[in-house]
């Protein structure tokens, strides 16, 4: 029997999710965001358990090149672009989509042969992170629509604050992109997960045609909330990943002994530790503190001492009469990974991005 720490994937929960995205877009095409293996859910098992989204977004040209080498067709965003012709020509021959952010990749397309390239003009609205100045989009759109290898030009932005409903940087993103977008009558793209369900009437997501704007949800369709105050359960979503192992040994220990490396955890009274077969080597951080609640047969219990490669423990408690073998879940269903995240001060994005597949996971299916 396999009994180290798996991830079990819900298809079911990853279409209501994107079902409620579908309907707080007021209709407007979503492009789901499935980089980093789609947030370590795994690549191809979310490409394929999305079968209504009108594309996918991934970050690298790797990712795009798995996704083709095992037969999915939608249309592919590459959100960082390419760094080379070398990269560009790969892209190409993969039909994907491609982010244009600085001169370079501009350059690139113009020297390229006839094609048909959807390319996103991303415009850098505040972010300060990937996207042309607004004062150059003119200059950018003219020339990329007299590029041979380009057929469909169209303009993007990003939020770098949307998870903060009360931030007026928001606004301002919003303000600086309505002004470039002003006179564009091509397709449009700036929501994220936070910007959908915090900003949609902002985003244009209200409106009465919703036909030429694309959303670009990531976290949310696991079932994980963008906001720091709510859980995805607050928001009606439900998560994709549970993050699941077992005891493999049940100990009692003394008051004042001290438990895993360094002893940095001591029993403050006589108790029973549980030993679970998860550690950072599984993707379940060393940073995560003392305390930080796992469930153990549906209760919860803490966390206590250093977190090993293959191993963690949790106090049990006097009188526990837990077995090795009875099953532990690290983050999901009942322990949203949002509250597992809030212990360390990280996000719930990294968590679920660190998982390491050490062991097959398992679909369940829809
Ligand atoms: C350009 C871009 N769009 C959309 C997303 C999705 O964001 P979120 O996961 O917050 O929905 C990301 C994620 O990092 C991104 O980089």
């Amino acid at each position: 029997m396999s009994f180290g720490a798996r991830i079990r994937i819900r298809l079911g929960a990853l279409q209501h999710n994107f079902s409620l995205l579908k309907v707080a877009a007021g209709g407007a095409r979503i492009c789901s965001v499935i980089k980093a293996n789609a947030f370590g859910h795994g690549l191809l098992v979310v490409a394929r358990g999305l079968p209504d989204t009108d594309s996918l977004a991934v970050a690298r040209l790797s990712e795009a090149r798995m996704l083709r080498d095992h037969g999915i067709e939608k249309p592919i965003v590459l959100l960082a672009g390419v760094l080379t012709p070398d990269d560009l020509r790969h892209a190409l021959n993969l039909d994907c989509e491609l982010v244009v952010h600085n001169r370079l990749q501009l350059d690139m397309l113009e020297a390229a042969g006839p094609g048909s390239a959807t390319v996103w003009l991303k415009v850098d609205t505040g972010m300060h992170r990937l996207g042309i100045d607004p004062d150059d989009v003119d200059e950018y759109l003219a020339r990329l629509r007299r590029c041979r290898a380009v057929r469909d030009v169209r303009l993007m932005t990003h939020l770098g604050n949307a998870d903060n409903t009360a931030d007026p940087t928001t606004t301002l993103q919003l303000q600086r992109f309505t002004r470039v977008a002003a006179d564009f009558a091509g397709d449009t793209s700036v929501a994220n997960s936070a910007a959908i369900l915090g900003w949609g009437e902002a985003c244009g997501l209200a409106s009465p045609d919703t036909s030429k704007i694309w959303v670009r949800p990531g976290i949310a369709l696991y079932g994980i909330s963008p906001f720091s105050a709510q859980c995805g359960a607050d928001l009606g979503l439900q998560p994709v990943m549970e993050f699941e192992s077992r005891l493999i040994a049940i100990k009692p220990v003394k008051n004042g002994d001290a438990v895993g490396y360094g002893g940095t955890w001591k029993a403050n009274g006589d108790t029973i530790i549980g030993i679970v077969s998860a550690g950072y080597g599984d993707g379940y951080p060393r940073f995560l503190p003392s305390g930080t609640p796992i469930r153990v047969n549906d209760r919860r219990v803490p966390l206590v001492g250093i977190v090993s490669m293959d191993m963690l423990a949790v106090d049990l408690g006097q009188g526990a009469t837990e077995r090795p073998g009875d099953p532990v879940v690290l983050w999901g269903n009942e322990l949203p990974a949002e509250e597992v995240a809030a212990c360390a001060g990280t996000i719930a994005y990294q968590l679920i991005c660190g998982v390491t597949h050490r062991e097959p996971g398992e679909v369940i299916p829809a």
